[in-house]
């Protein structure tokens, strides 16, 4: 009989897995003991899933530093909240300015502005293992622009932007900053207002443990922009204008208050092990890849070699195989679970120079172990062996 193959989940950049047990428990006893729909009717049931999606707004406010959690706009993805603020921020036209690092949930939303309302926008180059030179974005910037996009950490290189030097350029020269956080939420320390970010979007479905439907958008006081969508908020019902106040502005149809319950619980699991040690967790294991990836033969490594400047995602190709071969070999032959080919980032492919294979991708979460790289890593050798 054949053994069965370990299974190895290393795909933590698009979604992670397995999410903490009490994730799992959070959805199911929301499902069965709350049940209702929050925010719409006055029984039992809608006011208990009322409280929990309050309660989870009260916890990612918690976890941002936010002051008022109300500006803690829950949306189904990141793509769902920077497309909030991307076709809000330009339904008027005007510039945008964005890196070439950015996910196509940057990118396209932008093309989309540029052919239906004539929006401008430019794309400041990062070096070729990921780093932005804050120099070049401020010399990207024009009277006209409206709009900074950037990405806290690619989802291809790992690579880190400077987000302190960024802000303080947007605040300088006043000019409105939108932060992809969809790789650094849970993995990094966020505080919006303490950095002086006007939009900061997320998935809950990443670092922070909840399901997959779940995202965030944070909106700075007086940062408001037009909904993305219109209707029923269980607010203000006699009126056809959709409510002014956040977060039902942004939040009209039935939440995924489930799933909402979960990322409760996912947030609660990152405050609780605490992002420092999150950090640090990740580090060790991406020190670990690098350090074995190096011992074997064949091997290209992307972004930089400094932890500093990384979080947890390793772009890497093996001579001899096109990414999406290998991403397949190891999955069928080992029973790892990577990703391959561009990650819905062709602009940051072209950027260190794989666009036409793309990279296969390994990324961790707080809850993959050393046994999982080493397992990676011995699939690799032996693999390279059979390429030479
Ligand atoms: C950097 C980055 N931005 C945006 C997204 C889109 O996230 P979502 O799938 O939650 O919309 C991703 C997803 O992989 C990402 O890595």
């Amino acid at each position: 009989m054949e053994a069965a193959l370990r299974d190895t989940y290393l795909d933590n950049a698009a979604t992670t897995y397995p999410k903490p047990e009490t994730v799992y428990r959070a959805m199911d006893r929301f499902a069965r003991d709350a049940g209702g729909n929050p925010g719409r009717s006055g029984h039992h049931r809608s006011l208990q899933a009322g409280r929990e999606v309050l309660l989870t707004r009260e916890a990612v406010a918690g976890l941002l530093k936010a002051g008022d959690p109300s500006r803690i706009v829950f949306t189904k993805n990141a793509t769902e909240a920077l497309n909030i603020i991307i076709q809000g921020k330009l339904a008027l036209g005007g510039n945008a300015v964005m890196t070439s690092l950015e996910h196509n949930s940057v990118w396209r939303p932008l093309e989309a502005m540029a052919t239906r309302k004539g929006v401008s926008y430019s794309i400041v180059s990062c070096s070729p293992d990921g780093a932005l030179e804050v120099s070049a974005l401020e010399d990207a910037l024009l009277p006209e622009t409206r709009l900074i996009v950037c990405t806290h950490a690619s989802n291809v290189t790992g690579s880190l932007l400077p987000l302190g030097d960024i802000a303080a350029l947007a605040a300088r020269r006043g000019i409105p900053l939108l932060v992809d956080a969809a790789q650094t939420a849970g993995r990094c320390e966020l505080d919006p207002e303490g950095m002086g970010i006007d939009y900061l979007a997320f998935s809950g479905h990443k670092e922070l443990f909840g399901p997959q439907g779940t995202g965030v958008l944070y909106i700075a006081p007086g940062a408001e922009v037009a909904p993305l969508s219109y209707g029923g908020t269980g607010s203000r019902s006699e009126s056809s204008a959709q409510p002014d106040f956040l977060p039902d502005r942004y939040e009209s149809g039935t939440l995924n208050a489930a799933g909402l319950a979960g990322l409760r619980a996912g947030v609660g699991f990152v405050m609780e092990k605490g992002v420092k040690k999150i950090r640090l967790h990740e580090r060790e294991l991406t020190q670990r890849l690098l350090d074995g990836l190096a011992h074997l033969s064949g091997i290209t490594v992307y972004g930089p070699p400094e932890w500093k400047r990384r979080v947890g995602v390793v772009s890497f190709n093996l001579a001899g195989f096109t990414s999406s071969e290998l991403a397949s070999r190891l999955d069928d032959a080992y029973g790892i679970c990577v990703r391959s080919g561009l990650h819905c980032s062709p602009l940051a492919h072209r950027t260190i120079g794989t666009l036409e294979g793309g990279t296969v991708r390994a990324s961790f979460s707080y809850l993959s172990t050393a046994e999982d790289v080493d397992h990676l890593i011995e699939a690799l050798g032996e693999l390279a062996s059979t390429s030479d």
